[in-house]
């Protein structure tokens, strides 16, 4: 199998799981966790999102959390920005790198920004160009590759048209929404299909599955054989979409460490400190992790210490 050797891992946690959480977090229980997360070792921490607080309240506070971290050398810490007014803030808040988002379906890029796709686009066009004058890499996201709560399948040949748009604007890379996890082993196999036969370097593709099917891991699996090597997950499984109704989190940070682990991949974070921030999230939320190799893990160690 054609694995990659080390894989970067996108820690979304804090934006895209905290965005979509009903009890509100204070900015010192947000900042908390950033720093657990980055002293595990993960060297890209989504820490917020500069948007509209009438629409996503949970993130209005992302300013005062960037200033609350304690920046560890080697992590950069990303936001969310949908235009200029979010990458003044951005910009203000000293973040490392900002990442603009688009849907491959018109009905969900309604719904999220609120604006038809090639309208989300024209919006991206000033914020690729002032960021990347100032040196800011752009990310660029794309939403329901595999699937949509409103229009059903998607086809692999729209994704690759807007993945090599976001890339030909300047764009690092782009990071493939499965937002409803609806994708497959086999649908996920097609898109990559797709996308590099239409000559997408795989190094510039990022994985962003959610777990709502319990399809995430497998997914995933496919994605490394064809050599992706940048995959967004979330702490404790953290997350949802507040556009898709009955939407999971994100794949839990906790369950690919352990996958990348068995296959052999490097990582870059130490287990028993990622284990703290996902106990610590989950006390703050009052509920139970989502991942299944932290649940197991931390049963295990409470079996030792009795
Ligand atoms: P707009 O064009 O100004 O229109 O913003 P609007 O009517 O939606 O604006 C609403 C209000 O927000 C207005 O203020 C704006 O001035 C203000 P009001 O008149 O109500 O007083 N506003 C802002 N405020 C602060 N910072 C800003 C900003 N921009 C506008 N940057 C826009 C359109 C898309 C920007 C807005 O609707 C918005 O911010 N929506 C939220 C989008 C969002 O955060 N979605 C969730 C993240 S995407 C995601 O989760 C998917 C992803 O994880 C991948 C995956 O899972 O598939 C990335
Ligand atoms: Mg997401």
């Amino acid at each position: 199998m054609n694995y990659p050797d080390k894989v970067t891992l996108v820690e979304v946690g804090p934006r895209d799981g905290l965005q979509n959480e009903a009890t509100a977090l204070s900015v010192i229980q947000k900042a908390t966790l950033v720093d657990k997360l980055s002293a595990s070792g993960l060297s890209v921490i989504e820490t917020g999102s500069f948007v509209s607080p009438r629409w996503v309240p949970q993130m209005a506070d992302s300013g005062a959390v960037f200033n609350s971290i304690k920046r560890r050398p080697g992590t950069r810490y990303t936001a969310l920005t949908p235009n200029e007014r979010g990458l003044d803030a951005a910009i203000d808040a000293d973040v490392s790198e900002v990442a603009i988002f688009a849907a491959v379906t018109e009905s969900f890029s309604r719904k999220n920004l609120n604006a038809s796709i090639s309208e989300t686009l024209q919006r991206f066009e000033p914020v690729l160009k002032r960021a990347l004058a100032l040196d800011i890499p752009v990310r660029g996201y794309l939403s329901c590759v595999l699937g949509c709560p409103y229009e059903g399948s998607v086809e692999p040949a729209a994704v690759s048209q807007l993945t090599r748009q976001l890339l030909d604007m300047g764009c690092h890379e782009v990071s493939l929404g499965d937002t409803i996890g609806t994708g497959t082993a086999g649908s996920t196999s097609r898109l990559l299909d797709t996308l590099l036969g239409d000559d997408i370097a795989v190094e510039r593709l990022a994985m962003h599955c959610h777990d709502t099917y319990g399809q995430a891991l497998a997914n995933l699996v496919i994605a490394l054989q064809y050599g992706v090597a940048t995959i967004d997950t979330s702490i404790a499984g953290l997350g949802g979409c507040p556009y898709a109704r009955g939407a999971t989190g994100n794949v839990a940070t906790e369950d690919v460490v352990y996958l990348l682990d068995g296959l052999g991949i490097e990582h870059g974070v130490d287990f028993p400190r990622l284990l703290e921030a996902s106990r610590y999230i989950s006390e703050q939320l009052q509920r139970d992790t989502q991942s299944r190799a932290a649940r197991a893990l931390l049963a295990a160690s409470d079996n030792t210490a009795d």
